[in-house]
This record gives structure tokens, sequence and C-alpha cells, in this order.
């Protein structure tokens, strides 16, 4: 049985202020019957550390750099976020695939360092509206998963998150059975990727989850969580998609 995890990306979000809505969320949850992650700025890490201490939710990165160290000016390595408070950390997330034109190969790297510094590493997948308009949705993530996952990936150490791009901020999601359909063939492709590993790997969906269509996409087949971006950075809307999670655990 996998167990369901909340991953809450706060992106480009958040001044000290909102500390607060962690701190409202870890009493809220001290001990939560699945796993919650928050991931907010890298400023905010070792502050949201010192927030969520003692309780049972976690602080992951939004992305780290592929070198352990090295003359990188404003770059942040994978032992750096460690050291800062973080467990998890997101790579290949559309945004930066886009916005900084990570390529596979980056971002296989970034996983291997995060695994190397002891993070686990949410490797997010997904089609544009383009592709998915193409019929290509299911080619694009399984290519996108063999590139970036290494043979030795653990299912406790890389969680695999789909994010079709045309669904991230928009409003609009996939319909369940389009959800199932790519976790299904991604569940196939860990099967032949990382056979050991496949059956406890957890397959988050991220994009436009809110607290009014979480229930319904938690409960689909092979879905193991979710991967949140705007309803994350609102302990009212976050705590429901976590009560979501924990009805379903
Ligand atoms: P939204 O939940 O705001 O659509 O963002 C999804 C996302 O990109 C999480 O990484």
């Amino acid at each position: 049985m996998r167990r369901k995890l909340i991953a809450g990306n706060w992106k480009m979000h958040g001044l000290a202020d909102r500390l607060a809505e962690a701190e409202k969320l870890s009493e809220a949850y001290p001990d939560p019957a699945c796993e919650v992650v928050l991931c907010p700025p890298a400023t905010l890490i070792s502050r949201m550390w010192e927030v969520l201490l003692g309780g049972g939710i976690r602080v992951g990165a939004q992305d780290c750099h592929p070198a352990e160290a090295g003359a990188h000016t404003g770059d942040i390595s994978a032992a750096m976020l460690a050291d800062a408070g973080a467990s998890h950390v997101i790579v290949g997330h559309s945004e930066r695939r886009a916005d900084h034109h990570e390529t596979d190969a980056l971002i296989a790297a970034k996983l291997h360092a995060a695994h190397g510094a002891g993070l686990v590493a949410i490797l997010c997948l997904g089609e544009t509206g383009a592709e998915r308009d193409a019929g290509a949705a299911r080619d694009v993530v399984t290519r996108q998963l063999e590139a970036a996952l290494p043979a030795g990936a653990r299912a406790k150490d890389t969680v695999i998150a789909y994010e079709p791009v045309w669904a991230i901020g928009s409003g609009r999601t996939p319909t369940p059975a389009q959800i199932a359909e790519v976790h299904g063939t991604l569940r196939a492709a860990l099967q032949r990727l990382v056979p050991d590993q496949a059956d406890g790997m957890r397959l988050l969906y991220g994009g436009s989850v809110k607290p009014a269509n979480a229930a319904e996409i938690l409960a689909i087949t092979d879905v193991d969580g979710a991967l949140v971006g705007g309803a994350s950075l609102d302990a009212v809307d976050f705590s429901a998609i976590i009560a979501a999670a924990e009805a379903l655990s």
C-alpha cells in the first residue's frame, strides 16, 4: 500500500509573513495520516523548518543545482538544501523546463544530485496542450521518465508527479479517465525501468488541484497523492486537500 503524499509547491510566492500558513497547518496536522511536504522558496526553507520542527509536516525545495559545490553564482546545491532542513526537492518542473530551458539530461543530473544529498526527488513530467491535442501525452511523459529516472531509483527516494502543462494554474484538469490513463502508462513504464521498485513508487497528479476536486482526483487508480500549487498557499485550502487524502489513507 502506497502512502499518499500531498506536496505543496509555493513557487515564487511567500515572504516571512506567510510562514503563518505553515504554522497553522502544523497545528492542524501534528501527525497526518498521509505524508505532507511544503516546498517554499529557498529563502524560507530554514525558517519553515523551524516552524514545522517536531511536527509531522516536512519541508522541501523547488529545484537544485546538479553539482555538489562550485563557481555557480546564485545556484543552490542539494546538500545546501538538506543542510537548510529540506527532505524533498522538486526537479524538472515545467516552469523550470520553460523558463530556464532545462533539458532532460540536466534534470537527470539534478535527480542524481538530490539522491546524493539524501533528498527525496519529486520528478515532474507532463505534456503541453499542443502535445495532448496531438495525441502524444503518453509518449511525452514516457520519454521524460525514461530520460530522467536513474536505474537505481528507489521508491523511498523518488516520487513522480504528472503535471500536464495546460492544467497548471489554469483551473482546467484532465478527466479522471485521462489521469488514470497517464498514470497507468507511467506505472507500466516503472515496471519496465525499475521492476522491483515500481509497485511502491508514488505517482502524484498536479495541475489545478483544489479542495473541490481533490477527493475525486485522489481516488483515481494509481494516483498516490497531489502536487499542489496555488491552493497550497492558503492553510484552509491546503488543509482540505490533506483531509481528502487522509480520508483515503
Ligand atoms: P496549480 O495547483 O496552481 O495549478 O500548480 C500546479 C503546480 O505546478 C504544482 O507544481
